[in-house]
């Protein structure tokens, strides 16, 4: 059994569909083990609450210093005991203790085909208005492994989706948000858990 964490910083609607994946038996030989918002007021918390699922708040609002606080939440990750910690949508730089601790351990989604609109800046509708700026016909999203380097680390899938006319960040977003987010995550993550991927120089190989 794989034992996952999910971190979030907003809605939750990634962490949603983890959560409908392991109850529908399309995400197997998983359990998650609990989510971690840095942030009180999100709805990802309810989420997983709803769900029966132990949900917590480390807020850097709380700390004096950052390192204070990835201090924390490096604590709070590790009480848990993953195997696997999911970023899904978790807006806060993961602490570098954290990538080492858990190097080839931790994954993320990212709204767009890396390398295209990655890296330092491209985060939540930023990525879709910087997609729509270059006129670009084809966007997606990505899931990868982290490492220290901002959406640098090995790619695990992606998924194309079209740009149309007359899309706003939001279209845009939702439309990668409901053809490729909500199907890549959960199905890395089952992916993982049954064995199916692996790191080989730097890059994953399936099977
Ligand atoms: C998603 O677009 C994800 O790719 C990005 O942040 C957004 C989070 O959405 N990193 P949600 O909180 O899962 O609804």
């Amino acid at each position: 059994m794989l034992r996952i964490v999910v971190l979030v910083s907003g809605g939750g609607t990634n962490l949603q569909a983890i959560i409908d994946g392991i109850a529908d038996g399309s995400i197997t030989n998983t359990e998650l083990a609990g989510v971690i918002s840095n942030n009180k007021t999100v709805k990802s918390l309810e989420r997983a609450r709803a769900a029966g699922i132990f949900a917590e708040c480390v807020s850097p609002k709380d700390y004096e210093s950052r390192e204070l606080f990835n201090d924390a939440l490096l604590e709070k990750v590790d009480e848990l005991q993953p195997d696997l910690i999911v970023l899904a949508g978790f807006l806060v730089k993961v602490p570098p203790r954290m990538v080492e601790r858990y190097s080839g351990r931790i994954i993320n989604i990212h709204p767009s085909l890396i390398p295209s609109f990655c890296g330092v800046g491209y985060y939540g509708l930023k990525v879709h208005e910087k997609a729509l700026e270059r006129g670009v016909k084809v966007t997606g999203a990505t899931v990868h492994f982290v490492t220290e380097g901002m959406d640098e680390g090995p790619i695990i899938a992606q998924k194309p989706v079209p740009v149309e006319e007359g899309d706003t960040p939001e279209t845009l977003q939702r439309r990668v948000m409901e053809q490729a987010e909500w199907i890549l995550l959960p199905r890395a993550i089952d992916d993982i858990a049954n064995d199916r991927v692996r790191i080989v120089d730097g890059r994953v190989v399936r099977g």
